[in-house]
């Protein structure tokens, strides 16, 4: 069993990502922190709280409020124009019986880090402000940690909010260079394998012929979170009825490190700047500066991903 604590910024595909974990026969999620970007912490917690009663996973995952702030500097607000006003495109979620849970994100994640003492794996889906200001408070962390799998960045991709940068690294860069100089065993899911691996209305359309009635309302779910994403992404791609699989393939990555090849890298994240905040810098030299080993997910099998995807959210197999 894969022991999964998901940091989110709980948008359109944060939230496919968090039902894909939820629903997961071979994970188990200790616990959602939430941060803000897509939308606020506190909406991205209700987001949460509604997909957890969506997926009805079978166990307790709590869920704690993080940052609503970078580790400098404020917020600039919500992008209500990718990710609708409710941060899940629109769609009208059941509200949840259960709540937030009242306690400080950074001691929250180091109590589960030590309580599942080196099996705990955190996958970030946002910026990774959460995760830097619990390593900057409880700087033993990082032992207690099996490893780190984050959405953010890109090496040979063009940036999507600027010509170099990924949003997740962009909205707090310094956090991303502190939790990419910590020496944890961090993989990176960056947009030079999320923009390849495209989801597609076509697979929706497939999954619903195979769908177990069962599984209808998650299959319902998507086809209504996604239809503004897919909007903007044909504004900002040109791509018809297709968008990338962000934070979806994050999380697969966490479970399914064989559909993935990474290259190992020393680097860090460039703070400041006009054009280059948010940078993923690696070097290559032969006396480098001053960072630790980041492995980089460079290809990806995308088919077997799509095909991953559908059989946890609706056992549907035939598609990829
Ligand atoms: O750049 C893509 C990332 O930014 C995804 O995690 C998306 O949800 C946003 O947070
Ligand atoms: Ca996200």
């Amino acid at each position: 069993m894969l022991h999964l604590l998901i940091d989110a910024d709980t948008g359109v595909d944060d939230s496919i990502a968090i039902l894909y974990a939820l629903l997961h026969p071979e994970v188990h999620v200790a616990g959602i922190t939430t941060g803000c970007g897509n939308t606020s912490a506190a909406q991205a917690a209700e987001n949460t709280l509604r997909l957890i009663h969506l997926a009805r996973p079978g166990y307790e995952v709590p869920v704690v409020v993080g940052a609503n702030a970078p580790l400098s500097g404020v917020w600039e607000g919500p992008v209500p124009h990718i990710h609708g006003e409710n941060g899940i495109g629109g769609a009208q979620l059941p509200p949840s019986p259960q709540r937030v849970l009242e306690e400080d994100c950074s001691a929250f994640l180091y109590r589960m880090a030590e309580a599942y003492s080196g099996e705990l794996t955190v996958l970030t889906l946002g910026r990774m402000t959460n995760l830097a200001a619990a390593l900057r408070r409880f700087p033993e962390l990082k032992r207690h940690l099996r490893r780190v799998v984050a959405m953010g960045g890109t090496l040979s991709c063009p940036g999507n909010v600027s010509p170099r940068a990924e949003a997740n690294l962009a909205g707090d860069p310094e956090a991303a260079d502190e939790v990419f100089s910590s020496g944890l065993d961090l993989t990176m899911v960056g947009l030079d394998v999320t923009e390849r691996v495209r989801l597609r209305l076509a697979h929706l359309d497939a999954a619903e012929r195979s769908c177990p009635p069962e599984r209808r309302p998650v299959l319902d779910y998507m086809r209504s979170a996604l239809g503004l994403y897919l909007d903007f992404t044909r504004f900002a791609e040109g791509s018809l009825e297709n968008c990338p699989l962000h934070d979806p393939l994050a999380a697969i990555a966490a479970v399914r490190p064989e559909f993935f090849l990474t290259r190992r890298m020393r680097a860090r994240v460039e703070p400041g700047g006009t054009w280059c905040r948010g940078q993923v810098v690696t070097d290559l030299r032969f006396r480098p500066f001053e960072a630790e080993y980041v492995n980089f997910c460079v290809e990806v099998d995308g088919d077997q991903a799509i095909r991953e995807l559908f059989s946890v959210l609706c056992g549907a197999e035939s598609m990829g």
